[in-house]
């Protein structure tokens, strides 16, 4: 059976080529996903793209992927910066997870230096844009085949 990465993002993402373009810029989450997608193909793993802009939705699904065995990729958003309910879940669901994000949070305004994501998280890359995603997807693939790399 093939492995399944579940790719969360989290609120606003939706907006993304809308938004901000000067932070985010101008690549779409539709974008983002079907280099996802192709990336996913070269790897021979499955994804499960999702976004939401509740935070109940992103515990739900996190606790999903537990359930199935999967890994997660998330994009958190603000509630990087907020939320204890995600890292409980990622605790209790006891997933394999990176972080990512597409602008150097720790190079913006001081609330978004602080993630309660990162410590129960894998790895952690920020910075990259929308390549970071496929470094999360690389990076959670090499990890499933060889976990003691
Ligand atoms: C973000 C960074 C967060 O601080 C912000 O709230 C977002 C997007 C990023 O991808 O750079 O919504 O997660």
């Amino acid at each position: 059976m093939a492995q399944v990465i579940f790719i969360l993002n989290g609120p606003n993402l939706n907006m993304l080529g809308k938004r901000e373009p000067a932070i985010y810029g101008s690549t779409t989450l539709d974008d983002i996903h079907a280099n996802c997608r192709k990336e996913a193909e070269k790897l021979g793993v499955e994804i499960d793209f999702r976004q939401s802009n509740h935070e109940g939705d992103l515990v739900t699904w996190i606790q999903e992927a537990g359930e199935k065995g999967a890994q997660v990729l998330i994009n958190p958003a603000a509630y990087t910066h907020t939320s204890i309910a995600l890292l409980d879940a990622i605790r209790a669901a006891q997933v394999t997870v990176v972080e990512v994000h597409l602008s150097n949070i720790h190079a913006r305004e001081e609330f978004r230096h602080k993630s309660f994501v990162s410590p129960v998280a894998k790895a952690v890359l920020c910075g990259f844009g929308a390549e970071g995603y496929l470094m999360g997807l690389r990076a959670l693939a090499g990890y499933q085949r060889n976990p003691e790399s």
